[in-house]
């Protein structure tokens, strides 16, 4: 008898410039592989200058993919390249994920899906702080903020060595309960705060940081970070001699991929031990 089924066997991307460090493919094909899945994940070197015609390929149905990531430098050019651009994005004014539905071209950004889902893992509660620090106000902080806003937590002072990036990131979220604030405000701030995030680029990839004092945070409170490599970052380091619970970025990494996964390839993929082992041999065999 003839069997009617047909076998769809979905490709994505991820695009950057550059993009070869790049640890997603790694991640999406663990997946594809265990949940026993066709289908390929892939990465695509696109120059700014070619970015809009490789998306419009893409939203023509033309490019042989089904949707995928977008990375740096793309977060925010992408916005504009598609049909849908959901309110999450918007937002953020940058998207990492697109996906066809129904003849049209999505986007979302998952990043704040990420960072909320490694502390729920990792540190269960994490919410109910009712004040977070968030370090930085460049690009990565955006989503964070969003989640940390969207999961309840009601004050969050954003702090950043440049004061105006954190002025429009307070305009951005609603001046009421993002409160931005320079370096200096850092010491006076701590004892109020029970959750502390780091989005700066300060210790990544081993760099000197200033000392960081957490010791006026209160018992209990969280230190989290997302930059991972090093897995435990200065920061973390400090925060954990100093006696606090510390949640390293790399669940981030691992959390922000599942959404995207589920949209092209149909099933919703696990974050386990497992795959952050992989990734963390990863990391230590291109260290
Ligand atoms: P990303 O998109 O990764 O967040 P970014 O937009 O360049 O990158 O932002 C980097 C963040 O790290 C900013 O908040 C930056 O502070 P400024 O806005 O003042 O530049 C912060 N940052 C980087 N190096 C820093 C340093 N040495 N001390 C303090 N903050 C630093």
């Amino acid at each position: 008898m003839h069997d009617s089924r047909e076998t769809f066997v979905n490709h994505a991307f991820v695009a950057g410039y550059p993009v070869r460090h790049s640890r997603s493919p790694l991640i999406h094909t663990h997946w594809l592989k265990t949940l026993g899945l066709q289908g390929s994940y892939s990465t695509r070197e696109v120059p700014p200058a070619l970015f809009s015609d490789f998306m419009t390929l893409l939203r023509l149905g033309q490019s042989g993919f089904i949707g995928g990531n977008v990375t740096i430098p793309h977060k925010e050019a992408v916005i504009a390249c598609v049909d849908d651009a959901d309110a999450l994005s918007r937002e953020i004014g940058a998207a990492n994920t697109v996906w066809l539905e129904e003849g049209r071209l999505k986007a979302t950004n998952t990043d704040g899906l990420g960072f909320a889902a490694n502390l729920d893992e990792r540190a269960p509660g994490w919410e109910k702080a009712e004040t977070a620090i968030v370090l930085g106000a460049g690009g990565a902080s955006r989503a964070v903020i969003q989640a940390v806003r969207d999961r309840g937590v009601r004050t969050i002072h954003v702090v950043n060595r440049t004061l105006p990036r954190a002025q429009e990131l307070s305009h951005r979220f609603g001046r009421a309960r993002v409160i931005p604030h320079g370096m200096e405000a850092l010491p006076e701030l701590l004892p109020d705060a029970s959750l502390f995030i780091n989005t700066t680029s300060l210790g990544m990839d081993g760099a000197a940081v200033p000392d960081f004092d957490f010791t006026n945070m209160p018992s209990g409170a969280i230190v989290t970070d997302i930059v991972y490599v090093p897995l435990v970052t200065p920061i973390l380091a400090q925060a954990k001699a100093q006696g606090y619970t510390i949640v390293d970025g790399l669940g981030m990494l691992l959390h922000q991929a599942a959404p995207g996964f589920q949209k092209w390839f149909g099933q919703k993929p696990i974050v386990d031990e497992t795959l952050r082992k992989l990734v963390i041999g990863d990391m230590a065999a291109h260290a």
